[in-house]
């Protein structure tokens, strides 16, 4: 059967990670979870001696920087040989990632292995740009969107999966402001692609939104099959 290659974007919360990692591995598809290298590189400056508002500095740490996204059973992430899957997830790091993913250069390296990954095709990936920037010819796009409420309420009970205790107050006003650089900045704003099918799931459970998906792509799969024997 024929692979293709599902873009999902959206804002935080908007439960495109979840999702995309579910449909991968369904369909036995790669997954990419961009997002995990921009916080990679963040917890690079974080641990280096680097203000993350110093954009040239940033960008020479990124030039020195190895990220890998590496499957088996669990995606984990590596950041210069070091397996750094859960100290990525932190509050720091959430908070520092929209500006340091916002400078054009650290985009251009990730983005360069981000096609490098994806260019095998048979693979799920989810970010801001990817409809948009990273591959504008995807064969499926997805647009995920959910009320802000809502997304505050996923990502408290995430974080107190790991341990930390916020209120949701702060955890909307943090979101909010992340909504706003990512969707602000002037190099790849986070922005639905005209060709993007959204899908808000504020209401919808993971498994609706996993079916949902998984029904385009079949549709996409079998449309390319019949035109192939036509
Ligand atoms: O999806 P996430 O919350 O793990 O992403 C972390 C940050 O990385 C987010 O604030 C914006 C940035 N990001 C980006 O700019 N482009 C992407 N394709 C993915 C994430």
């Amino acid at each position: 059967m024929k692979k293709i290659l599902i873009a999902i974007d959206g804002p935080a919360g908007s439960g495109k990670s979840t999702t995309a990692k579910l449909v991968a591995r369904r369909l036995g598809y790669v997954y990419i979870d961009t997002g995990a290298m921009y916080r990679a590189m963040t917890l690079k400056v974080l641990n280096s001696n680097v203000d993350p508002a110093d954009e040239t500095g940033v960008v020479a740490l990124a030039r020195r920087t190895t990220i890998s996204l590496v499957e088996g059973g669990d995606l984990r992430v590596f950041l210069d040989g070091v397996d750094v899957t859960e100290a990525i997830r932190s509050e720091e790091v959430t908070n520092n990632a929209s500006l340091v993913s916002s400078y054009p250069a650290v985009r251009e390296l990730m983005v360069a292995k981000q096609r490098e990954i994806g260019s095998e095709k048979g693979c799920v990936i989810d970010g801001r740009d990817i409809g948009t920037v990273v591959f504008p010819d995807a064969d499926l796009k997805f647009y995920m969107v959910a009320d802000i409420m809502e997304r505050a309420r996923r990502r408290q009970e995430e974080l107190s999966g790991s341990g930390e205790e916020l209120p949701i107050v702060q955890v909307v006003r943090e979101l909010a402001e992340r909504d706003r650089k990512d969707s602000t900045r002037e190099t790849s704003p986070l922005r639905k692609a005209d060709d993007a099918i959204e899908i808000d799931t504020t209401r919808l459970t993971i498994d609706e939104q996993v079916e949902i998906i998984l029904n385009y792509a079949n549709e996409a799969t079998i449309g390319h099959e019949e035109m192939q024997r036509k």
